[in-house]
């Protein structure tokens, strides 16, 4: 479930360059916003996304047409303790389909899958659902989570995706109890980099998409956390032409959205980076973005944060001291500074997301946090909670791995 601070901002007008399905165009050309190509991406969209009407996305072949009833049984009638998640769109339901022929199977059997059920009518809700099936049918890359199939039927609009077994980044930072356990600094810096990649391949010349929703709850983890960007019914495509931004209503979710995007609805893929740089600081800090529950002064993160960021030795004040002793203190000011970089109140002086892959690449195969972990057992221990057990930095992983199970139903 999203964030309770959250909020979305405000519902966007009907898409302004609309075609008669209300989603907007795109060509090919350059946007001029010097976003290069991703060394992550490793396939591509075969189909250009170009216009196209809303029976041309539903007919996207590699999408499967799912029938309602299809979907009543994969989940078991939707029963409540499916629930896996539930967001502004609706529920989500963990399901089980064939492998090969995609139909319902007994449940605990074939493929398991977590389905997506609009609870709610209206234009607004069919554009999202139409965008997400608009741009995951046509997306492919590691780090974006992979859209298997949709149920357009009467009034029913389902979406069917891959299922992401260890849920989103927002439980595991956020939920507190036996099964969350704090995650780790090398997940956490393995998360984000994978998100980092999924975000890197949107913004490259091949996808040119600006993600516009990037936030805790929609970065999905699977077995292995490998980060997965779920959620694209605010995608919107990036600017074309010599045209620096793509002119938008603010929408979106409070203490994720760039300053200048909230002032002028002028969206860029720097807006992206800029709420990276906010779920990097969540990730950092262990704290949530806006949280009215802290003390007056503290509860806008990049706010209270920003002035340690820069400091080698307040930035402590910042870190989660659940991580501590699991990284050296030239790692933690390097992605500390990362961090700053991405919030940079300018988005000219933000990095490309291709600059923090680089960065974030760098801090992983940085050897001085395995060696620091090697040398102090004891600190490690003391940071995972009353374990009492010293761990390498790989067991640190594995244990990470075991312990922060997520409870499925
Ligand atoms: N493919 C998936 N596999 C496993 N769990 C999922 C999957 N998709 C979503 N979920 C779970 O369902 C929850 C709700 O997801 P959803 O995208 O509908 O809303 P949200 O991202 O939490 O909030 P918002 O509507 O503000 O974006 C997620 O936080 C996650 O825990
Ligand atoms: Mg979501």
């Amino acid at each position: 479930m999203g964030n309770c601070w959250s909020v979305r901002i405000k519902a966007e007008s009907p898409f302004h360059s609309a075609s008669a399905s209300g989603v907007n165009s795109r060509n090919n050309g350059k946007d001029g916003n010097g976003l290069s190509g991703s060394s992550s991406r490793v396939s591509s969209s075969s189909v250009p996304l170009t216009c196209r009407s809303e029976d041309e996305i539903l007919q996207c072949s590699k999408l499967r047409c799912f029938a309602f009833s299809d979907l009543k049984t994969a989940t078991r009638n939707f029963r409540p303790d499916s629930v896996l998640g539930e967001g502004g769109f609706g529920s989500v339901f963990k399901g089980w389909i064939d492998e090969h022929a995609l139909t319902a199977s007994k449940p605990g059997t074939g493929m398991v899958i977590a389905v997506k059920r609009l609870n709610h009518d209206g234009f607004q809700g069919h554009r999202e659902w139409l965008a997400e099936v608009n741009y995951l049918g046509q997306l492919y890359h590691p780090n974006l989570v992979r859209l298997i199939g949709y149920c357009f039927e009467d009034q029913h609009r389902l979406l069917v995706y891959e299922f992401m077994s260890r849920g989103s980044l927002e439980n595991h930072l956020f939920r507190r109890g036996s099964y969350f356990q704090p995650l780790p600094w090398n997940l956490r810096m393995k998360v984000a980099l994978g998100a980092a990649k999924g975000l890197a391949y949107l913004h490259s010349a091949e996808a040119k998409v600006i993600y516009r929703d990037f936030k805790t709850s929609n970065v999905l983890l699977d077995s292995n956390y490998n980060a997965k960007l779920s959620d694209f019914g605010l995608a919107k495509d990036g600017p074309t032409g010599d045209k620096t931004h793509v002119s938008t209503r603010v929408i979106g979710t409070y203490g994720y959205a760039a300053p200048e995007y909230l002032a002028t609805g002028h969206l860029t893929a720097k807006s992206d980076v800029y709420s990276f740089g906010v779920v990097l600081l969540e990730m950092l800090s262990g704290r949530r973005a806006i949280d009215k529950n802290r003390p007056p002064g503290e509860h806008n993160l990049v706010e209270w944060a920003r002035p340690y960021l820069p400091h080698k030795r307040k930035i402590f004040r910042v870190l989660d001291t659940r991580l501590e002793g699991q990284y050296s203190l030239g790692v933690a000011q390097k992605a500390a500074a990362l961090a700053l970089h991405c919030l940079s109140t300018e988005a000219r002086f933000r990095p490309t997301m291709d600059e923090v892959v680089s960065t974030l690449e760098q801090l992983q195969d940085n050897k001085d946090t395995a060696k620091k972990s090697e040398s102090e057992p004891k600190e490690h221990s003391r940071s995972l909670g009353n374990s009492g057990h010293e761990l390498s930095q790989r067991s640190l992983e594995e244990a990470g791995a075991r312990k922060v199970a997520y409870p499925r139903p």
